[in-house]
């Protein structure tokens, strides 16, 4: 009986190492949210959120105004914390990456994760054209007008 089981336990530690070996996995879930908070001041907008999107699909968030749809939205970029008194807690994992994680830059999240706003918003003093072309500008890609 114990050679048996002691044959299993060496046979498991045996499949394991095999497992580390393997090529990294793609990530099983693009993004997922883990009991995340939202609050404007002392109003809490968001409660306890946690949910899973898997790579190459489309979500949609669906619910009666005011149920926090936008909030959850801006917090996926860490755009939410930029609203003064504005605070959020809990996990966002984007690529098995934490965006809350300690040592996170926002502004490289902000740069990563784009968001399509319901109105839009263009620099007044600006065309179009110069606000389509302002982050290209701003991070030096030239060569515009070709
Ligand atoms: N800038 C803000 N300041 C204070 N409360 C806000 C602000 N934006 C949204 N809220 C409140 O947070 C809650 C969620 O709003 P929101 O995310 O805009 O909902 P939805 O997009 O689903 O209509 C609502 O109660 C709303 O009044
Ligand atoms: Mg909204």
């Amino acid at each position: 009986m114990r050679d048996i089981s002691l044959q299993k336990a060496s046979k498991k530690v045996l499949e394991d190492s095999r497992d580390f070996e393997k090529e990294p996995q793609p990530p099983r879930y693009k993004v997922s949210i883990r009991d995340f908070d939202a609050w404007f001041g002392t109003k809490q907008a968001l409660k306890s959120i946690s949910l899973d999107v898997k790579p190459n699909t489309s979500a949609a968030i669906i619910g009666p105004s005011g149920c926090g749809k936008t909030t959850l939205i801006r917090c996926l970029n860490r755009m939410h914390e930029m609203t003064p008194g504005a605070t959020a807690k809990g996990h966002v994992i984007v690529d098995d990456i934490d965006i809350y994680g300690k040592g996170i830059d926002p502004v490289v999240i902000k740069r990563r994760i784009g968001m399509v706003f319901q109105k839009p918003n263009p620099f007044p003093t600006m065309s179009i054209y110069d606000n389509v072309a302002a982050g290209l500008k701003l991070n030096g890609v030239g060569n515009l007008e070709n």
